[in-house]
């Protein structure tokens, strides 16, 4: 893949590029709370919120999270209880995570100072080349490209670029002529323009904007072919994982809840104690134990009615006579269908659990105020509202 395929420009329309884009922000660039302050680490902070949820969602969580810890210390010092419950309800908590793990990298390594050139951010834990290029040349006026969805998109448009944007070549093509246009005057500047150009003006849905600030440039929007850009081709389907949620409430009014593990998805948060579905349609064959346990839940003819059922679905649907739901709930590589089933607690019960799961320090029976101080994820949240219904 060669740029001087798609790439033509003289310098001085790469120049007369970046008047016309930086123009166009100053006057219509959006005006968020991240925009008007240089400090690093509340652009750092910005940037790790926005990797995978919308500004409209952020602009909250940033200020609330800002005033909680507002230093890299702060961060670093932060319980883990406190930052999930500023992170609840965004998702994908392995971001906060990895971020407070990076304070402690600056407190211990870079003086309590985030360090200013991209290969030294790439150095800490989850910033990588798109965060990284955002946070140097934002806070810092380092050239380099951010390169988003909303640069590739733009970008793909401008040169007629019909090369797969997932693809490592591709990407590299986008670098590559993004590497010449960047204005090495404001770089974090034409960085968010082009994001914003992408976001309010070139639209994944509005091919042809009227009027378009950039006309002049865009080879697709002159050829009539910009619905075609950016090519993506189609990814690998999401993983579909049926799960059983039990809400049970035992003689005191307490329910059980538990918190997701290390290597769990959704870890650090509490949950009704989930049970795979999809295991439950090899469960006679695998685990006895299980299958017994099962049946103190579910009426025997339901689980030999399942034992002989083909599909797992089927089998859901079976389900679904007792049960609530399903909620469904996306991550980025799997999808999970949740279907909730109240369960009383019976004598039995403590025995049965015992045999589905090991009791361990994960489980705890909380009463509702206990609970509604936990951090909870938004799946769990979608139960709550469903349980709640029914009691
Ligand atoms: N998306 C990611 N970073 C952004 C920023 N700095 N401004 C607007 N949208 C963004």
């Amino acid at each position: 893949m060669d740029i001087n395929e798609y790439f033509d420009w003289s310098p001085e329309k790469i120049q007369d590029f970046r008047d016309c884009l930086l123009a166009w922000y100053d006057q219509n660039g959006r005006d968020l709370p991240w925009r008007r302050t240089s400090d690093p680490y509340a652009i750092w902070v910005s940037e790790v919120m926005l990797q995978q949820t919308q500004v409209d969602t952020v602009i909250d969580y940033y200020q609330r999270f800002m005033q909680a810890l507002p230093t890299v210390q702060a961060l670093a010092q932060a319980p883990q209880e406190q930052l999930m419950s500023l992170w609840q309800g965004l998702g994908y908590y392995s971001r906060v995570r990895n971020m407070q793990q990076a304070a402690k990298t600056v407190m211990s390594e870079y003086q309590g100072q985030m360090p200013k050139t991209l290969k030294e951010l790439l150095t800490l834990k989850g910033i990588g080349p798109y965060t990284g290029a955002a946070i140097a040349s934002i806070a810092f006026n380092q050239v380099e490209p951010a390169i988003d969805g909303n640069l590739m998109r733009v970008t793909a448009r401008l040169f007629e670029i019909d090369q797969d944007i997932q693809k490592t070549a591709t990407k590299r093509l986008f670098k590559e002529i993004l590497d010449q246009l960047i204005d090495p005057n404001r770089p974090g500047d034409f960085n968010q323009a082009l994001m914003d150009m992408g976001a309010l003006v070139m639209t994944p849905s509005n091919p042809y904007p009227n009027p378009h600030p950039l006309a002049d440039f865009d080879r697709s929007f002159q050829h009539k072919t910009s619905q075609l850009y950016p090519v993506k081709l189609k990814k690998t389907k999401q993983k579909q994982e049926l799960k059983l949620a039990l809400y049970l409430v035992n003689e005191k009014g307490q329910m059980l809840v538990r918190q997701h593990q290390t290597g769990e998805l959704l870890q650090g948060l509490w949950h009704f104690p989930m049970l795979n579905l999809n295991d439950i349609a090899t469960l006679n064959q695998s685990t006895a134990i299980k299958g017994l346990a099962l049946q103190q839940f579910f009426s025997q003819d339901q689980v030999a009615e399942w034992s002989n059922e083909a599909g797992i679905l089927d089998k859901a649907k079976l389900l679904l006579e007792s049960v609530q739901g399903p909620i469904k709930h996306v991550f980025s590589h799997r999808i999970w269908q949740v279907y909730l089933l109240p369960v009383v607690y019976s004598k039995q019960s403590e025995k049965l659990l015992e045999a589905l799961w090991l009791m361990d320090d994960s489980f705890r029976f909380v009463n509702e105020t206990t609970y509604a101080q936990l951090a909870t994820s938004t799946l769990q949240k979608k139960l709550d509202r469903i349980r709640m219904k029914e009691d």
